[in-house]
Formats: structure tokens, C-alpha cells, sequence
């Protein structure tokens, strides 16, 4: 089982250049398969859950390969519509394949979605969307079989803003007849990133970003070539890791705005923040202070740094009370977190903090991606040695965190 192995209390201080978004990415691979031209993405994170996309994307018939850190897709060849079971329920992402196999080809075959351990993560937003396009949906003993005579373009309101749900739907909507319009969306950055490649191939969509989406169907969608948006949860994890070690760090290529909701509470915690084009540089401050949040759909606090935001605020003096508004099981970090020292109470979706002056060193383990990383950020700033267990979890969605932390001045070892 690989393993970090952690000696902490080094300040971190250094520079680092942010990869593409690994939630961008992953809707962006499945929507390649709306044309039958060649799609290159520039820069593409070989973090595992694009490698098991590609496995997804491979299994269709369709080719993809990498040229240094460009992956080159060519869905030509595209000549199945199941996703297989054993690779959609490794990641959640899969589940947009749904979206793009009924644009492409009016049918798909999935099991319900894999991804973290979160919540119970259901689907029925995404499949009442689906309806309302046209598409015929039935579940035999836990698989989704779609398929559809025509995609009529309507009116569609989410109970919920879902990112995966306004992903799907957006997806299924491109060829759609006439115009869909697309109410209380997900607003999150990596939907505007979408929206850019799909009218990069020739789609019609419009307002990604606000309260409606519209989309003109056309008829059919080109290749294209498009680097996707900076991946804003890997700058905040990064900034944090600073802040927590009472170090300093300047990030390339972070488009600091989509993390303002951090970057407030960052401040709180007394970092001095500055902005310079794409260059984020923060400075932690003399004494960590306490910090409340709760988190929300995009433009609130993202859930995809409440864990690692948690670990900072343990060792933040005074009282932080977080809480978790958009997955109902995203506390697992917490009893590992209180192996090395922390003082967290957890009711309901709120935990209240207590900071102490030093974590200390533990054999912890992660059991989802955001999770582990908070226990790689509490270990940098624990007293001697953290071994973070299970990290496969880590490295589904960062890309080579030991190599980063090591530059920056950590103490870590892959082990395993
Ligand atoms: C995406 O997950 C991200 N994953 C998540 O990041 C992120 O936490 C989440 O959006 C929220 O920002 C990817 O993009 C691959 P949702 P998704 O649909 O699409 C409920 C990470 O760490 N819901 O917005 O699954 C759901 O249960 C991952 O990188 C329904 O009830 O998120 C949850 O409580 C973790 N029915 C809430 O909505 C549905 O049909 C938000 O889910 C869909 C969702």
C-alpha cells in the first residue's frame, strides 16, 4: 500500500506552476467524443482518474495518447456505448460519458458512478434532466440504459445546482433540436471551462457562469485544440500548505478569482495574500488565527477545500466552526486528524475546532481524495513523523504532490 511518509515542522517557501483543473479536464476527455475530428488538451494532468478516462474512452474504440503533457484524442473509431462497470465505478467523472454517448450515438449503458466517499451521491437530477431532453432512461439491477429517437431543446430547472448534472445536461444539449435553456445551474469556473471547449468546437453555448445557460443546437462539432483552466482546488491545497507551516509560497498560472472564498479566510487567518496577473504569492502570517466557514455551490466556500481548510484551522488559535452544506459524509478526515492531536467536535454538518499549538506526529489514513490531502497538509505541520496511509486516494486528483512538497522543502517520502 503506498504511503507518505511525513517528518514535519519545515516552513515551506518556494514557487510552483498549477496544473490544468482535474474537474475540467475530466468532462472536457468526455466531451471530446462529440466529434469525430482529432481533440487535443494542452497540458493534461497525468493524475490516475484521466488515466482511467482514457481506459473509458479506449474501451470505445476510441483512440487517445499523450505527446509529452498533451493528450491527443481521435474518437473516429468510436464503436461501443457502454461504459464498463469496472472503470466508471472507479471515478465520478464517469458518469458524464452518459451525457456525451446520447449526443454522439442516442444511447449509452453505465453503472451508477464511483468517486469519493462522500455522500450518497445519486443521480436523479442528472437523469431527469436527461428526460426532459427526450432520452428514454431505464435502471435494470444498477444499470442506466439511455437511449433516444430525437433531442428536443426546452426549458430546464435544477432542483440543485449539480456541477455533474449541468455537465451532462450540457453535453446532451448540444445537438438537441432547437434552444435549451438551463435554470439554477452549477456556476462553478470548471462549467465556463466546458462551455469554452464545446463553442472551441463549434457548439453554441452561452451564460456558463450565471443563473441560465442557453444552448442553440447545431448540427454537428469540429476537433479542437484547448489547454483547460488552472486547477483552482490544487492552488488552494497548495496555499494552505504554506499557511500551515508558516512559510511562504508564489503560484504560477492560478487565476486567484476563482478562490476568493479561501482567499478571504486565508486573510482571516492573518496570510498576507498578493495578486499580480496570474501570480498568487502568499506570506503566512506571525499566529495563526481561527476561521469560520461554510461551504456552498460556486461562488461559496468549495467544498473541495473544507477538509484541507480544516487542517489549518487545527492549528489556528481561538474557536473555527465549518460547515459542510454540500455532501453530508465529508467529515472522514476528522478521526484521523484527532489521532494527531486535534480538538474537533462534530455535529450533524458542523465541526467546531479548538486550535492547539502543535499537531503531532501519526499513522493516519485517507479514505477520499480531499481527505488525504488535508492529513498530507496536517503532517507537514505535525511534530516528527506522519505516515499518511492509503494515498492512492491523494494522487487520483494531485499530481506529484511528493515531488512538489520536496521543492518546496518538505520532508516527504512515496513509500510503498
Ligand atoms: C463535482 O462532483 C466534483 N467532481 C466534486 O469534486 C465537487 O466536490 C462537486 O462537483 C461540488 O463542487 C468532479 O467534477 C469530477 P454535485 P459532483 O453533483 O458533480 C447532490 C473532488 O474532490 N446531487 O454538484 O458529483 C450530491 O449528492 C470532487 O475533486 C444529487 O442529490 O457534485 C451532493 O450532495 C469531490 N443528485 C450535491 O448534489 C444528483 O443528481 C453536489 O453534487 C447530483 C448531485
Amino acid at each position: 500500500m503506498e504511503k507518505y511518509v511525513i517528518k514535519g515542522g519545515r516552513k515551506l517557501s518556494g514557487v510552483l506552476e498549477i496544473e490544468s483543473a482535474k474537474n475540467s479536464v475530466l468532462p472536457i476527455i468526455a466531451a471530446s467524443i462529440l466529434t469525430s475530428d482529432e481533440v487535443i488538451i494542452k497540458n493534461c494532468p497525468k493524475i490516475s482518474d484521466v488515466l482511467t478516462m482514457i481506459k473509458i474512452l479506449r474501451s470505445m474504440g476510441v483512440k487517445c495518447c499523450f505527446q509529452d503533457k498533451n493528450l491527443i484524442i481521435n474518437p473516429s473509431g468510436l464503436n461501443a456505448y457502454t461504459v464498463p462497470e469496472n472503470l466508471g465505478k472507479e471515478l465520478r467523472a464517469s458518469v458524464c460519458m452518459m451525457g456525451a454517448l446520447i449526443s454522439r450515438a442516442k444511447k449509452a449503458r453505465l453503472s451508477y458512478p464511483g468517486g469519493c466517499d462522500i455522500g450518497l451521491r445519486p443521480i436523479d437530477i442528472h437523469l431527469s434532466c436527461l428526460k426532459e431532453l427526450g432520452v428514454n432512461v431505464t435502471e435494470i439491477c444498477g444499470e442506466i440504459i439511455c437511449s433516444a429517437k430525437k433531442l428536443t431543446g426546452k426549458e430546464i430547472y435544477l432542483d440543485f445546482p449539480s456541477v455533474g448534472a449541468t455537465e451532462n445536461l450540457m453535453l446532451a444539449a448540444v445537438f438537441a433540436e432547437g434552444k435549451t435553456e438551463i435554470h439554477n445551474p452549477a456556476k462553478e469556473p470548471e462549467i465556463v471551462d466546458l462551455m469554452c471547449f464545446l463553442n472551441a468546437m463549434g457548439a453554441k453555448v452561452y451564460g456558463a457562469g450565471t443563473s441560465i445557460i442557453l444552448i442553440e443546437g447545431v448540427k454537428e462539432l469540429h476537433g479542437a485544440v484547448y489547454r483547460p483552466m488552472p486547477d483552482r482546488i490544487e492552488a488552494g491545497t497548495y496555499l494552505i500548505a504554506a499557511a500551515i507551516t508558516g512559510g511562504e509560497i508564489e503560484l504560477r498560472n492560478g487565476r486567484i478569482k476563482n478562490i476568493s472564498a479561501l482567499v478571504h479566510k486565508l486573510c482571516d487567518n492573518t496570510c498576507k495574500i498578493s495578486i499580480k496577473n496570474d501570480i498568487m504569492y502568499l506570506k503566512s502570517g506571525a499566529s495563526r488565527k481561527s476561521f469560520s466557514f461554510s461551504t456552498g455551490p460556486y461562488p461559496g466556500f468549495p467544498t473541495d477545500l473544507q477538509p484541507q481548510a480544516m487542517s489549518l484551522a487545527c492549528v489556528s488559535s481561538g474557536v473555527s466552526v465549518v460547515t459542510e452544506n454540500v455532501f453530508e459524509m465529508r467529515y472522514k478526515h476528522v478521526a484521523e486528524l484527532i489521532k494527531m492531536g486535534a480538538d474537533i467536535t462534530v455535529q450533524g454538518r458542523t465541526a467546531v475546532i479548538k486550535g492547539v499549538d502543535r499537531l503531532n506526529g501519526a499513522t493516519v489514513s485517507a479514505s477520499d481524495l480531499r481527505g488525504g490531502a488535508a492529513l498530507v497538509l496536517a503532517g507537514l505541520s505535525a511534530e516528527g513523523k506522519t505516515v499518511v496511509e492509503e494515498i492512492r486516494y491523494v494522487e487520483r486528483g494531485y499530481l506529484d504532490m511528493e515531488k512538489k512538497l520536496t521543492m518546496l522543502g518538505a520532508d516527504v517520502k512515496r513509500k510503498g
